[in-house]
């Protein structure tokens, strides 16, 4: 969502400007091109060189500095950026925002924006809480300007209250939230998608388990590449540790069974599946009341295939587009399209999860798309959350035909 998105991002003098340079990492590495301007205070807390090197980008700090003769640098900011983010907003420039007033570089240059303007207070809860301070928060929002409201936890001050800095990746959510909210007409926002994470557990005794190494995260973030496409997604996870995605229904399951049962409950309605749970091939044929004792020196375990879910879904569909995930450590392509043919599915995600950088538990993955009518596409390492907007630019295309 915010891939080659021109972000200027304003940072005012507050003690939570730190949390500001890991945003601005996070923000370049969903692919946006960052600008920050800083006012004077803000300079006290962090230098302008981190947030330089961070963006690499020169930084803003002087209305009078104008470097470019061709242009004057408040107004060209103004214009360049898609959004602008105030972060950590003081109750400063909030005051100087609501009444207009353009004093510096970054009130000025504010007050001639005309892209969406998030906000992000973060000040003592007094500061927070004092009436000119909610009279200002309440004219910015009437105006139309997005408020990321602040956590309460422990302030800076030494006591617990409202005033903190959300973390990065909250606010990086509530901004592709609030962009999302803005957008009419995107590509999948008639479509309803399932998606499963993580690794099924099946049950030995009431303690016991037999499970796998998936840790969901690429079903999470093919969820919120979905859902940032428009989608109605419905996440059916084994994993509930992982943050949801906004505008994701997640349902929790257990066992292979019940993540049948969740996929099949709503696959009539569906458009596009996508199997990435690593559901297990077999299960205990019997799952013990009580917790097994340990008596004899040798245990057996007596094991049944579980249903092949791709395989059922294969066999069911008409209009879904059926996505598979093959995890491989040897013969990956040769695997995949067997896989592709013998399942029905429309595209099969290969990984090789012998590899440290891709597959189970990494961030990052390296997959093959394969096909029934293209060549196997191969999408080089990088986070999941990139490897999942590649496969749902995969996935449009072929629900474009
Ligand atoms: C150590 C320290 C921490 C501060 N933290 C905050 C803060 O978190 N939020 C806030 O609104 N002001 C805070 N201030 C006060 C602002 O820096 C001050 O109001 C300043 O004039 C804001 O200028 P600016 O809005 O131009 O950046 C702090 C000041 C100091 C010295």
């Amino acid at each position: 969502m915010l891939k080659n998105k021109k972000i200027a991002v304003y940072v005012t003098g507050g003690i939570a400007v730190y949390k500001v340079c890991d945003l601005v990492r996070k923000f370049i590495k969903a692919g946006a091109d960052v600008k920050v301007a800083m006012t004077a205070s803000a300079t006290e807390f962090v230098t302008p060189l981190t947030f330089q090197v961070l963006s690499k980008n020169d930084v803003y700090l002087d209305t009078f500095d104008e470097k470019v003769s061709s242009e004057v640098a408040h107004i060209h900011l103004a214009d360049w950026c898609d959004l602008a983010v105030v972060a950590p907003a003081t109750a400063n420039i909030i005051a100087k925002m609501a009444n207009g007033i353009a004093d510096d570089f970054v009130s000025t240059a504010l007050l001639a924006t005309t892209a969406p303007i998030f906000i992000a207070p973060a000040m003592n809860q007094h500061m927070f809480e004092n009436p000119a301070t909610v009279r200002n928060l309440t004219t910015l929002q009437v105006d139309g300007r997005m408020i990321i409201e602040p956590n309460t936890g422990f302030l800076a001050e030494g006591y617990v209250g409202k005033g903190r800095l959300p973390e990065p990746d909250e606010i990086l959510a509530f901004i592709e939230a609030g962009l999302l909210e803005q957008q009419i007409d995107l590509p999948l926002s008639t479509k309803k998608v399932i998606i499963t994470a993580g690794g099924t557990k099946e049950r030995i005794d009431p303690v016991r388990f037999i499970t796998n190494d998936s840790s969901g995260k690429m079903g999470y973030s093919l969820a919120k590449s979905a859902s940032l496409l428009g989608a109605d997604v419905t996440l059916i996870s084994t994993t509930s540790n992982l943050p949801l995605p906004v505008n994701v229904t997640r349902v929790i399951v257990e066992s292979s069974q019940e993540m049948e049962q969740a996929v099949l409950e709503r696959f009539a309605t569906s458009d596009i599946v996508i199997m990435a749970a690593a559901v297990s091939d077999y299960r205990p044929i019997q799952e013990a009341k009580e917790k097994i004792k340990k008596t004899e020196s040798l245990l057996t375990l007596e094991l049944e295939k579980t249903t092949d879910i791709l395989a059922t879904l294969g066999k069911m569909k008409d209009h879904q587009l059926l996505i598979g995930f093959a995890a491989e450590t040897t013969n990956l392509a040769e695997y995949a399209k067997g896989k592709l043919a013998k399942k029905k599915a429309d595209m099969i995600v290969a990984n090789d999860v012998s590899k440290s950088n891709a597959g189970f538990n990494s961030d990052t993955n390296e997959v093959t798309i394969f096909t029934n009518d293209q060549e196997p596409i191969h999408v080089s390492v990088r986070s999941k959350d990139l490897i999942a907007d590649e496969i749902l630019q995969v996935a449009l295309s072929k629900i474009k035909k």
